[in-house]
């Protein structure tokens, strides 16, 4: 049985002093349990100050938006492996589509981050989808699968273990429309199978394969009630005390 894992993803909202009182309002509402992870994922500014306001002995863990392959160097305005692992952090969102869309990162780009990071002992949030176009045009599965192959290429099982996928079609990306729960269960399975092919059957049944894309309080039981959804990766509603505290409350109800 896997566990639900919810990351609220702030992209670049909130500088340090408001990551501590957003923090502080969520921790009012979220009763800490063992049957779902939550992992925030600030600005890298606001890293550090959602450390200290999460508290040593938090079950809520923190992640990066985003890093750089190289351990360190002449690489102006990026951030590395070791920087987020000693500020605090034990994930990463990798390959995301903004960052795909808006700064022109490619599969290449991503595979070698994935690897940076399980270098580091980070475990990498893995996000892939398909535009409306790719959509429309019937390449959904296609588009996926090659996403996948050119960021996990060469990754061995045990690497896999660690890595946790995002489904997160770009249409349903801040747009209010998500994806029906059966468009999410389909590339679900067709991920769960690319890897079952891939690797092996054990780590196709291990691994995390969340949804992402316009996520709410409102939307997130229909992805939940599905076993091949293992949680969410959330935009807009993680940065509301009340949407994002409802979010994970509903993840923690014990799936039957
Ligand atoms: P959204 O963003 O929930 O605002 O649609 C999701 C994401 O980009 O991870």
């Amino acid at each position: 049985m896997r566990k639900p894992l919810i990351v609220g993803n702030w992209k670049m909202n909130k500088t340090a002093s408001e990551a501590a009182v957003l923090i502080r309002d969520l921790r009012e509402r979220v009763p800490a349990s063992p049957h779902a992870d939550v992992v925030l994922a600030p600005p890298f500014t606001a890293l550090e100050s959602a450390r200290n306001a999460l508290g040593p002995s938090s079950w809520v863990s923190l992640g990066a938006q985003d890093i750089h392959w190289e351990d360190h160097g002449a690489f102006t305005g990026e951030v590395s492996a070791p920087m987020l692992r000693d500020i605090g952090c034990h994930y990463v969102i990798v390959g995301h589509s903004e960052r795909r869309m808006y700064f022109g990162e490619r599969d290449e780009h991503i595979q070698k981050k994935v690897r940076a990071a399980l270098r580091h002992g980070l475990s990498p949030i893995l996000c892939v989808g398909e535009s409306l176009a790719d959509r429309e045009a019937g390449q959904t599965e296609s588009v996926i699968t090659s996403q996948l192959s050119g960021s996990l290429a060469g990754l061995t099982t045990q690497d896999l273990a660690t890595v946790t996928i995002a489904y997160e079609p770009v249409w349903a990306i801040g747009t209010g429309r998500s994806a029906t729960t059966e468009q999410a269960v389909i590339v679900h399975r067709s991920i769960r199978l690319f890897v079952e092919t891939g690797w092996n059957s054990d780590i196709a049944s291990a691994i995390r394969i969340l949804y992402g894309g316009s996520v709410t309080p409102q939307n997130i039981e229909s992805f939940l009630v599905s076993d091949a959804i293992d949680g969410a990766l959330v935009g807009g509603a993680c940065l509301n005390p009340d949407s994002f505290a409802t979010i994970i409350n509903l993840a923690q109800i014990p799936r039957a």
